[in-house]
């Protein structure tokens, strides 16, 4: 059986695309979101990542059209968009609509002639939860419409193709994580992805642990302001390292965590601590891979803790709710470590677990993060998730 027919996403894009085309589509695309483990606010440093894609997916079901115009319905807003391939441009109101036109945009941008489409688009993916929703709706689209030009683009040229995406059109300046495992993520494995040149490796995930996804119920807030602020530190901090160590430095990659700290007091605030924050968070990626390896799972869940803890202390992107959450989750037995994922301002954590502990953790966590926070506490969501493939696109 084809569990991919089963998803929700799945069944209401069709769904819709028969009321309002009263036909089939000619393909679906899958695209699942991701969380990753370990390795946060690393991608645009060059550094080091380690992402699973995970069993939520974002669907578009389409067929091809004969001239340029590309119709898109949004099956869970209520909403639609309509272009023309010769004439993409931004749209500054409803942001949604920018991630399938600057993924037409990107595509042809390198190159590409596409043809218009019709498809509905549905997810699964929560909005705002840190999944990553957003690649998602990028790779979806960006197969949709190679798919009907039958071009075939290597995976890493294309998830870079949907960053620019991301950059151009919906003013986030991302890193190449969420593209790359939306599309070479592999059950059972987490991706350790390198992202100065892309090289990579699939991890085989220990048996008998389970990851799961605690939305704290507050929306990320600020990211894109907030995470271009991020990113403009750490090139200052190249900047201070390069003078300060008389050298060529290319990224925060290139430091090592001694080095930092012979200049570390001549360095200004805040920008020296998020120059630890990066630097010590890829070197708890390749401590985190080899405790998974070595099935050290104790090792690896204090890992995901000292890494929550860089991110609210040196990286500032953590939240009342998220570390409200990590608490929570911690108090549990069973729980080997938990931390915040993605972006950060909002969003969810992840916690790594004992599959014994799976059912006490989806049962209690809410209720402790609830009486923490006390009244007025967000609604919080817990999702057991497994790990899966990249995106595909289904032919029907
Ligand atoms: C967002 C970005 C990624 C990455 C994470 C933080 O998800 O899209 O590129 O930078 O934040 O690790």
């Amino acid at each position: 059986m084809n569990l991919l027919l089963e998803t929700k996403s799945y069944q209401r894009s069709l769904e819709r695309f028969h009321q309002i085309f009263g036909t089939n589509p000619e393909i679906v695309a899958f695209a699942p979101g991701r969380v990753n483990l370990i390795g946060e606010h690393t991608d645009y440093n060059e550094g080091f990542v380690l992402p699973i894609a995970v069993d939520l997916f974002l669907c578009v079901a389409a067929r091809p059209r004969n001239d340029r115009t590309v119709r898109v319905i949004a099956a869970d807003l209520d909403d639609w968009d309509e272009f023309d391939l010769d004439e993409i441009v931004r749209d500054d109101n409803t942001n949604w609509r920018n991630y399938h036109r600057g993924v037409a945009w990107a595509i042809q941008q390198n190159g590409i002639g596409l043809k218009g489409i019709d498809a509905v688009v549905a997810s699964d993916i929560p909005i705002g939860a840190g999944l990553s929703s957003s690649a998602a709706i990028e790779v979806g689209f960006a197969m949709t419409f190679l798919y009907f030009v039958s071009a075939d683009v290597p995976q890493p040229t294309l998830a870079q193709w949907c960053q620019l995406a991301e950059h151009k059109f919906a003013g986030v300046q991302c890193g190449i994580m969420d593209q790359m495992i939306a599309l070479m993520g592999k059950a059972d494995h987490a991706l350790l992805l390198d992202c100065r040149d892309l090289s990579h490796r699939h991890v085989p995930l220990p048996k008998g642990i389970a990851f799961v996804v605690a939305d704290t119920g507050v929306p990320r807030t600020l990211a894109a302001s907030e995470y271009n602020i991020r990113l403009q530190q750490c090139k200052e901090a190249v900047q201070w390292l390069s003078k300060l160590l008389e050298r060529p430095i290319k990224s925060l990659r290139d430091v090592a965590l001694e080095e930092l700290g012979q200049v570390f007091n001549e360095m200004p605030e805040p920008i020296r601590r998020r120059a630890r924050h990066v630097i010590t968070e890829n070197n708890r990626v390749w401590a985190f891979q080899q405790a998974m390896r070595e099935g050290a799972l104790k090792r690896a869940g204090s890992l995901l803790l000292a890494s929550h803890a860089s991110l609210r202390d040196d990286y500032e992107v953590s939240s009342r709710e998220l570390d409200a959450m990590v608490k929570a989750l911690m108090s549990i037995d069973g729980v080997l470590g938990a931390r915040l994922t993605g972006a950060g301002f909002g969003g969810a954590c992840l916690a790594m677990v004992r599959k014994d502990a799976l059912e006490k953790v989806l049962k209690e966590v809410a209720s402790r993060y609830k009486i923490a926070l006390g009244n007025g506490s967000p609604e919080p969501k817990l999702i057991a998730t497994n790990s899966s493939n990249g995106a595909i696109v289904q032919k029907l």
